[in-house]
């Protein structure tokens, strides 16, 4: 039957409106298949040179042309002067450094999805492009800012980027052709003994600006009197309220005091209407919940952040190393690998936390932490461990300390990362059941995954004792778990694109699909994952993905914001060689 009159005009009312909403969209067709883009240098929807100009005004001036961190060692990017002898010596001096990285305007930790195209050189004369780095950056110095830049992105409909500390292994802090709108100088930190927000939580909390890294955080919470902590990364250089929270958040404290997506009380964010909104348990508690793990730049841009503080406690580390200076027989050493590894539920079950880097014939387990235990406790709990290696005749170096306080072992313990590391990464979350079940079986993918030239970053994490079971949006799978694996394969950003379907490829059908078949009842996590991860959403979300995806319908009905593997952009596709975001029609 052929629609009413009525009908159709309701119908072409829709459609209009529809329009409306993207102003500026670009239409593409590509292999039979039409998209809607985002907007583009080049496209004649892409914003004037005066709007540009009036953009800057309105973000105060700080607004600039963004510049990979390698551009001052080259003559010139598209034809902008950039060689500086000195900036370019700093930039030799410091790319692999964390935090003078986390510093820049644009720059990635690991520098795989920013494509290598202007690496740092002493040839200025070699081709500097920018690659998969924005075009722009708002350095943003108040919300106001952070506002402008979403509401120029929305109005324009440009490829929009949030960069906060530029941690993301998954290259979601930088994009081609992009307004970054970078949140670093958000530094705000204000401590409560006694929180008197919404709900029944009256202990200890803190207000944090979006641009704290967690070891500045760390110092400022041992400062207190008495001292506190505060659940965060174990990296030093890692922020709190951008893309770990959202994210979901693991952490040395957390199988103690559970997740960090666990502890947060409230969040203050720019909507990608522009709006500013808080989220917590009175007001939008919707938007609350979907902060809480629901994905990193996904319903908001995060100004300010509360989290719980919790109480000090005496804490105790044992570091255990086992490499080629002990055995070079691989047999032995994944027998020693086993024996960490099979008692992930026994550690986390006494709320502790394991660090290890594993590669061929090195396990550097640096360090188990056990919170609240002397060194005699912790002995204690870690002898099955010794028990089990001393059993199979594995040869070990070990070490135990003891602190007063959690602070000051992990200013002593943890290690400090490199930055300009080049890999492809993906992961996998494992359960108490299936160290029960399959204990075995995931050494051997293990040894797998380092015989096809991958390494694993390893954590025995779960947040599960004692902690409180919060309603969020994080991986419900967490809530079993009792080992994370990161797996990484070096490979560099400016590879061949056959290499690098092949290192894809690795992580997703070799290791990941080895990871996969032995922690069947595991899951992934959203910041630490395989961007081709099958069936992402529910390996990311499991039973919460539908709410996720209809409070990003009502929260980012237009898509604004955009990360890949988050709910609802299953809807998009970076076609062109990563070159151009759209909307698939
Ligand atoms: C060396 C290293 C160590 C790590 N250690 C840990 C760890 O111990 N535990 C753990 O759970 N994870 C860890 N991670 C992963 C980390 O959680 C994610 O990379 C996380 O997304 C980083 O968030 P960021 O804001 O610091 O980084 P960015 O790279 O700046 O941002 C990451 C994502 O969050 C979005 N985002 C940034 N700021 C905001 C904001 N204000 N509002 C909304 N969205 C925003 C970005 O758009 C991007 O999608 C580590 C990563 C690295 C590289
Ligand atoms: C924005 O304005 C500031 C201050 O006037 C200026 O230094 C800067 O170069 C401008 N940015 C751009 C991209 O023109
Ligand atoms: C990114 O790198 C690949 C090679 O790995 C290259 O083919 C491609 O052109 C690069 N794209 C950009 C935008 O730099
Ligand atoms: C293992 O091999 C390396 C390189 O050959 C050698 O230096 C090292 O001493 C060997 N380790 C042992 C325990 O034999
Ligand atoms: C630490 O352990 C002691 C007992 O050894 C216990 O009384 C105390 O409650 C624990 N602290 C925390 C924060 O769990
Ligand atoms: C091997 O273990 C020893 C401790 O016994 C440590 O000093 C050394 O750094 C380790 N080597 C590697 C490559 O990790
Ligand atoms: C957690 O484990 C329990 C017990 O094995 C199981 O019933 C439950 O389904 C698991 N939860 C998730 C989200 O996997």
């Amino acid at each position: 039957m052929w629609p009413t009159t009525t009908a159709l005009l309701v119908f072409l009312e829709i459609v209009s409106s529809t329009t409306a909403a993207w102003p500026s969209e670009q239409l593409v067709s590509k292999g039979g298949k039409a998209y809607s883009c985002k907007c583009y240098p080049g496209d004649a929807c892409y914003p004037t040179s005066d709007e540009w100009r009036k953009l800057n005004a309105t973000v105060g001036g700080n607004l600039q042309v963004a510049l990979p961190p390698g551009a001052p060692c080259h003559n010139s990017l598209n034809g902008i002067p950039t060689f500086d002898a000195a900036k370019c010596a700093d930039v030799m001096a410091n790319f692999m450094g964390e935090q003078w990285t986390t510093d820049q305007p644009i720059a990635n930790l690991w520098t795989y999805w920013t494509n290598d195209t202007c690496l740092p050189t002493t040839d200025p004369g070699t081709s500097c492009t920018r690659g998969f780095y924005g075009d722009w950056v708002i350095l943003a110095q108040t919300k106001e800012h952070i506002k402008a830049g979403i509401d120029f992105a929305r109005e324009h409909n440009l490829r929009l980027v949030i960069r906060n500390t530029g941690h993301d292994f998954m290259g979601r802090s930088t994009a081609f052709g992009a307004l970054v709108v970078n949140t670093h100088s958000f530094k705000t930190v204000s401590f409560t003994k006694k929180y008197t927000g919404p709900g029944r939580y009256r202990g200890g909390a803190v207000t944090i600006g979006a641009g704290i890294q967690v070891r500045e955080l760390y110092r400022l919470a041992n400062q207190q009197s008495p001292p506190v902590v505060v659940v965060g990364g174990e990296c030093p250089t890692v922020g709190l309220a951008g893309g770990y929270i959202q994210g979901g958040g693991h952490g040395p404290m957390a199988s103690f005091y559970g997740m960090a997506a666990d502890n947060a009380l409230s969040f203050n964010i720019v909507t990608a209407t522009g709006q500013f909104a808080t989220a917590n348990e009175a007001q939008n508690a919707d938007l609350f919940w979907a902060l809480k793990g629901g994905g990193p730049s996904t319903f908001g841009v995060v100004v300010s952040l509360t989290v719980k503080t919790f109480p000090e406690v005496p804490s105790a580390s044992v570091i255990l190393n086992i490499n080629s200076t002990h055995t070079n027989d691989t047999e032995l050493f994944f027998k020693g690998v086993a024996a960490v590894h099979n008692l992930a539920n026994h550690f986390v079950d006494n709320g502790m936390f394991v660090y290890y880097e594993l590669m061929p014939l090195r396990f550097h387990v640096q360090p188990i932490v056990g919170p609240n235990m002397t060194a005699a406790q912790i002995t204690k709990v870690v002898q099955p461990m010794f028990d089990a290696l001393n059993k199979a005749g594995v040869p070990y170096s070990t070490s135990t300390k003891a602190f007063n306080t959690f602070f000051d072992l992990y200013i002593d313990i943890f290690e400090d990362e490199a930055a300009g590391s080049d890999a492809l990464i993906g992961g996998r979350i494992i359960t108490h059941e299936d160290i029960d079940k399959n204990a075995a079986g995931i050494i051997d993918a293990y040894k797998a995954t380092l015989n096809s030239g991958t390494f694993i970053i390893g954590h025995i994490v779960g947040p599960g004792f004692g902690a409180p079971v919060v309603d969020n949006a994080i991986n419900p799978v967490w809530r079993n778990a009792s080992s994370f694996s990161i797996t990484t394969i070096p490979i560099a950003g400016n590879a061949p694109l056959s290499d690098k379907a092949q290192a894809q490829n690795i992580i997703t059908n070799v290791v990941g699909k080895a990871l996969r078949e032995a922690a069947p009842h595991g899951g992934a996590y959203v910041n630490e994952g395989d961007l081709e991860e099958p069936n992402w959403q529910t390996e990311f979300w499991g039973s919460h993905y539908p709410r996720l995806l209809k409070l990003k319908e009502k929260w980012d009905p237009t898509g604004v914001f955009y990360a890949r593997t988050t709910p609802g952009t299953e809807d998009w596709e970076v076609i062109d060689h990563g070159t151009r975001l759209c909307r698939k029609l």
